[in-house]
């Protein structure tokens, strides 16, 4: 298993999942845009929680550096990054920076420019899906669709569901599936399915419209979704 882990993003779920990685022993580097930008902010988050200057204060032991830091330095990379953001990251990190690395891919291509609820981007829906262009931006990595579908506390905690949720996997590298699930196994999930390759990213994606509105129906993010057979 890799020991070092880069965070591509500095949002609520990097911060969550890194906050997860550090106390699980891993090295870890968040890439952002701009380090100084990202450090000088001192805005409220969307849900509004803390800025991420103040989650690194609290984290010491995460280094921050540039997209392209965060690529380099990962063995194993974790892209966190906004759903309209996603493919200029990639770009700014350099795809060559991706050779033979597991690339667990947790973004939606949700637009929220019209306000909430945000709806999926008709480019990355029904036959073509952010993750297989993601995997198509970076043709020498293994990409791994997973954790999409969960808010991000119940991703590295699924227990605080008070259940045992599903968790699905879709990729093309069967040892990169394996080394996605481990690190799944780590943060407490059980109940992992893989379902094939990276075309299935466009369900696990596609699965948003559905977890918006059971989050506005319990009004409370602490749920998954479970495969019952
Ligand atoms: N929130 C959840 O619980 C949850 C659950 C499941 C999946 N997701 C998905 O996880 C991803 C991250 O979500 P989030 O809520 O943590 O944060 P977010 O606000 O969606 O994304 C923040 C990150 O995106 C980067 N970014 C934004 N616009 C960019 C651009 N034009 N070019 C390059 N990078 C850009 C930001 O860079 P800077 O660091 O430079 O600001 C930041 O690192 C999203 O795709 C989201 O749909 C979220």
């Amino acid at each position: 298993m890799a020991h070092s882990i880069g965070i591509l993003g500095t949002g609520v779920v990097a911060q969550t999942l890194g906050t997860r990685l550090l106390g699980l022993r891993y090295e870890v580097t968040l890439g952002t845009r701009d380090v100084a930008t990202t450090l000088a902010n001192t805005k409220t988050n969307q849900y509004g929680g803390p800025p991420f200057s103040e989650w690194h204060r609290r984290n010491p032991h995460a280094t921050l550096g540039t997209f392209r830091d965060a690529a380099s330095a990962g063995s194993l990379l974790l892209l966190c990054t906004n759903g309209g953001g996603t493919l200029d990251a990639l770009t700014q990190a350099g795809p060559e920076n991706f050779t033979g690395k597991t690339v667990v891919d947790i973004t939606n291509p949700l637009d929220f420019s019209k306000g909430m609820p945000p709806f999926l981007v008709p480019q990355f829906t029904n036959t073509w899906s952010l993750g297989e262009e993601v995997q198509q931006r970076v043709p020498r990595a293994n990409v791994v669709k997973t954790l999409n579908i969960v808010n991000c506390e119940i991703m590295v905690h699924p227990e605080k569901t008070g259940g045992e949720p599903t968790m699905f996997v879709a990729g093309n590298d069967s040892r990169a599936k394996e080394e996605a699930i481990q690190l799944l196994r780590e943060f407490g999930w059980k109940d992992v399915l893989d379902i094939g390759d990276i075309t299935g990213a466009r369900g696990m994606e596609m699965v948003l419209p559905i977890w918006l509105r059971t989050w506005g129906a319990l009004n409370n993010g602490h749920f998954g979704f479970k495969i019952v057979r």
